[in-house]
């Protein structure tokens, strides 16, 4: 593969007129002749940005990453794309997933590149460039930003999924309004992602062992010096791949997806790893479905012991070994034949992998919950399927019959959640409507919505929750998301109604409202269903297109790949 034609001598290779051009105005960034002659071009697509805390430390990652791409004789170019950052935008960053996606598809296609560097931090940035890199299928690999440090607040660590805690804690009492102040200062104490397995890890897990990355990418601590190491090796690496021509779709087989699924039940990765997914299985064209989930992950034990199923952080899974200690436990359930982005197999990789702390984690045999990660229901109220994640819920409430309270929205939620007046006991099962990717739209994390205040005051620390929502990956609760298809759609979940007895039923993997299809009927003749939310622009686009939940909520016409064949000149 040494001699085959960079993609980039379409551009840089070219005499005459065009050639000129498409040299002359890089050469004013000061590129010496020398560098158009025949180097594999390589793009760090970059997510850096202020408004996305998590990744606010890039540009310094990218100098790593290009530091190797230049060692090995590549020439670097590093380009911005669309940020999504977790906390600040609104109504939800996942709304924007699908844009960012197109951002990174066509900036990659559209430019002389041979070979991309993805730079992903916070939750959706890791999916949305994967989508699009799969979209095109020019060699790739992944640099996550890699978590904080655990945070530490009196002697205590703590992090994201902490959050639901302090502020029951503020509800309750137990804590006031200075403290939470100085718990505010003491979360994010340095740059990286979320430092539990919420989605940002879990996403990093994925990429890490569906062999996207180099080994040891998810768990390195942003602010570790050993993060550097990673990206320059990275740069390092990218460059070989161009040469061996190895591509998203040479890696991403049907039984790297299987891996990635087994390791994120191992380590009680967050349910938005089944809709990211899927989406990016949709892109590269590998057939998988909702229901894969359960039956690859219902025999995987939970074997890391990070929040929020288990105690510990993303720093104390690199001390103890790091993913790839994860991984190697499952050697007798992965498929050992993967090849990875550094041109080994994932078993190569993990061999010399050891555990330096069981507390963190442990082995198959003696896992610290047999609860499998992720769990896909059926039944009447979700036609399409929804998900739980058993590890992060109750044991008491794995089978549970309960009357609806049902909330048409989020506001219709904020506005009766707390009233004394609300009808609601410990046995009842909250149910949140239009919540979905159309209802919102984008679908936000709200699906662990908080319990009532009156019986938080009681004691109660946990309810089933239902909703066609998605929860933050550092959530717990016994909480039913991604019901598909939404409510928006006018099918079953739009017609329950307070008072419908809602039975779950986890062990046997159903959830049914004793409602008869007949009523069903009777109720959607009723049915008005909501005027488009958005008349017009990219959220107008989204309504239209975004598919349900069970699909990964890609676009339609996203859908699989374009290829990186050069299109039309510019001039
Ligand atoms: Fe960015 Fe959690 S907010 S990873
Ligand atoms: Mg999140």
């Amino acid at each position: 593969m040494e001699n085959k034609k960079l993609r980039s001598s379409d551009w840089f290779g070219r005499t005459g007129k065009d050639g000129f051009i498409y040299r002359a105005w890089m050469k004013n960034q000061g590129i010496p002749e020398y560098e158009f002659n025949n180097k594999p071009i390589i793009g760090i697509c970059n997510t850096w940005s202020e408004l996305t805390p998590c990744n606010a430390h890039f540009r310094d990652l990218a100098e790593s990453v290009k530091r190797g791409v230049l060692e090995a004789g590549g020439f670097p170019v590093e380009f911005p794309v669309m940020s999504l950052g977790e906390t600040l935008m609104k109504p939800t960053a996942m709304l924007y997933r699908n844009l960012a996606s197109m951002d990174v598809e066509e900036s990659i296609r559209a430019n002389p590149l041979d070979g991309v560097v993805l730079l992903c931090g916070c939750d959706k940035t890791t999916p949305s460039l994967v989508m699009g890199a799969c979209s095109v299928d020019i060699p790739t690999i992944v640099v996550s930003g890699g978590p904080m440090l655990t945070g530490r607040h009196k002697g205590n660590s703590i992090g994201t999924s902490d959050i639901w805690r302090f502020f029951s804690d503020l509800r309750g009492g137990v804590i006031d309004e200075t403290e939470l102040l100085s718990i505010e200062s003491a979360m994010c104490r340095s740059q990286g992602h979320c430092a539990v397995m919420g989605t940002a890890s879990s996403m990093a897990c994925m990429v890490e062992s569906l062999g996207l990355s180099l080994p040891n990418n998810a768990a390195i601590p942003a602010a570790d010096s050993r993060r550097k190491v990673l990206a320059q090796l990275s740069g390092l690496r990218i460059v070989d791949m161009v040469k061996q021509d190895i591509k998203p779709s040479d890696i991403l087989t049907r039984q790297a997806f299987e891996n990635a699924i087994k390791v994120n039940a191992a380590i009680g990765g967050s349910t938005n790893f089944v809709i990211h997914l899927l989406a990016i299985a949709g892109r590269i064209g590998v057939p998988l479905k909702l229901s894969d989930f359960d039956g690859l992950s219902s025999d995987i034990p939970l074997i890391a012991n990070l929040q929020p199923s288990g105690k510990y952080f993303m720093e104390d899974l690199y001390y103890a070994g790091g993913l790839q200690a994860v991984i190697k436990q499952l050697d007798h359930l992965l498929h050992k034949e993967c090849i990875t982005v550094n041109g080994k197999t994932i078993q190569q990789n993990y061999a010399n992998a050891a555990c330096y702390n069981t507390d963190v984690i442990t082995t198959t045999e003696s896992p610290f919950n047999s609860l499998t990660g992720l769990a896909i229901l059926s039944g009447n109220l979700c036609e399409n399927g929804a998900v739980i994640k058993p590890s992060a819920a109750s044991a008491h409430l794995m089978q549970h019959t309960g009357k609806a309270v049902v909330f048409d929205s989020i506001e219709d939620y904020h506005a009766r959640i707390d009233s004394d007046e609300l009808d609601v006991d410990e046995s009842s099962v909250l149910v949140l409507k239009n919540v979905g990717p159309k209802g919102y739209p984008g679908m936000p994390e709200v699906g662990n919505m908080s319990l009532p205040k009156k019986l938080i005051q009681q004691g109660v620390k946990d309810m089933v929750r239902v909703s066609d929502g998605r929860m933050s990956g550092t959530g717990f609760g016994t909480v039913v998301l991604h019901v598909s298809p939404e409510a928006a759609t006018g099918n079953n979940f739009a017609m329950i109604e307070t008072g419908d007895m809602i039975t779950l039923d986890v062990p046997n993997r159903t959830i049914n409202a004793a409602v008869s299809d007949q009523e069903f009927e009777r109720r959607k003749a009723l049915f008005i269903p909501a005027e488009p939310s958005v008349e017009r622009g990219y959220v107008n686009l989204y309504i239209n297109h975004v598919q349900q939940a069970h699909l990964g909520a890609d676009m339609d016409f996203l859908r699989g790949k374009s290829g990186s064949k050069i299109v039309r000149d510019s001039h």
